[in-house]
């Protein structure tokens, strides 16, 4: 597998051509996106998109995002006409959210045979370069191995796919840390599939329209892949509920890791894993897939993790702390 390594900023135009010729003929390239490291395809081509679920080990019913750049892009894929809604979405993009609508041009396979598509214009100068040189709307989940944590670096792909896929795009470390929000407008609701960076505060301010966090209701349509087991790290994890908690399941496990934020850390001695300030949820998102593999490539046997305010970004947090403990 080759590296090519770019400002994330300012990425050199130059040296993504290979990556985007690899993408046209149909080859699989890991590139950063400001939430997650994505796995890209060409988007209109099944056999590529084929290549991602064999790498990735993904299960076939579990449908892919399709990355754009542009709204001529979108409308080429999509057949979605809501003009307050459009009118939205284009302040938000290039953004962390991505929208689920009817489809157009788009095969079965990114889209696991549903007839509507996630499509989502990343707001990275790296993701947006490579569409634009490739001329064409790239498919990628996160460059994972199917159930382990999103990677938020290059060295988190090279671990989880490095034998399996061509060439990756080390543009280091990713931004928010956790994947988009998906979202989907059912008449005169959204509904939030999966949360993400853009929080349900937010997105009820932005939309002015009723909010429904998926598994809330009944009858509401769900992102597939969130039935499946995510997020892991292959050690068991606990959630405690403050300090008392923590020294409680520190007792009980001295092998522990404990992975807390840094005003927890100034009062408990023992192994640690700081994830940054309670006071800046963004700054634990950012680490948070990060210490899942640290605790899995550690000597410690548990990982013991503090709750953090369901609030904001850190809702999303919370879903992805839950999904991770909820394997043991
Ligand atoms: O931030 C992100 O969204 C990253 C970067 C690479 O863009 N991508 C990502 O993709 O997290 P993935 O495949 O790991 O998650 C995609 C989620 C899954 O839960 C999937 O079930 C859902 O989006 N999804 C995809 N197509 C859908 C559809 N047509 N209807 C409902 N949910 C869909
Ligand atoms: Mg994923």
């Amino acid at each position: 597998m080759k590296v090519v390594k770019l400002d994330p900023v300012n990425p050199d135009q130059d040296k993504l051509l290979e990556p985007a010729e690899l993408i046209k003929n149909g080859e699989l390239v890991a590139f950063p996106t400001e939430t997650v490291y994505g796995l890209g395809a060409d988007a209109t081509s099944d056999k590529a998109c084929l290549k991602i679920y064999e790498a990735k080990g993904r299960p076939p019913d579990n449908p892919l995002i399709v990355h754009i750049n542009s709204f001529e892009m979108f409308f080429k894929y999509t057949d979605f006409h809501d003009e307050r809604i459009l009118k939205i979405m284009e302040e938000i993009w290039p953004g962390p959210i991505t929208l689920v609508v009817k489809k157009r041009n788009i095969g079965d396979v990114p889209t696991s045979g549903l007839d509507t598509v996630a499509i989502r214009m990343p707001g990275h100068p790296i993701a947006l370069k490579l569409i634009e040189l490739s001329d064409r709307p790239i498919a990628a989940p996160s460059a994972n191995i199917s159930g382990r944590p999103s990677p938020t670096r290059a060295s988190h792909v090279i671990s989880d796919l490095g034998n399996r896929i061509p060439m990756i795009i080390d543009g280091g470390e990713t931004f928010f840390g956790l994947e988009s929000t998906v979202i989907q407008p059912v008449q005169d609701k959204i509904f939030i599939l999966r949360p993400g960076p853009f929080s349900p505060e937010e997105i009820e301010e932005k939309f002015k329209m009723k909010v429904v966090l998926s598994g809330t209701e009944q009858h509401v349509p769900r992102a597939p892949g969130m039935k499946y087991r995510h997020y892991a790290p292959n050690k068991k994890l606990v959630i405690a509920n403050d300090l008392d908690e923590i020294l409680k399941l520190y007792k009980e496990n001295p092998n522990a890791l404990v992975l807390c934020s840094k005003e927890t850390a100034e009062k408990f001695e023992g192994n640690k894993y700081i994830l940054g300030s309670r006071e800046n949820l963004y700054e634990i998102a950012k680490n948070l897939f990060h210490s899942f593999r640290y605790l899995d490539q550690s000597d410690y046997s548990i990982g013991i993790i503090e709750k953090f305010q369901e609030a904001g970004i850190g809702y999303a947090i919370m879903n992805r702390i839950k999904k991770a403990a909820s394997k043991n």
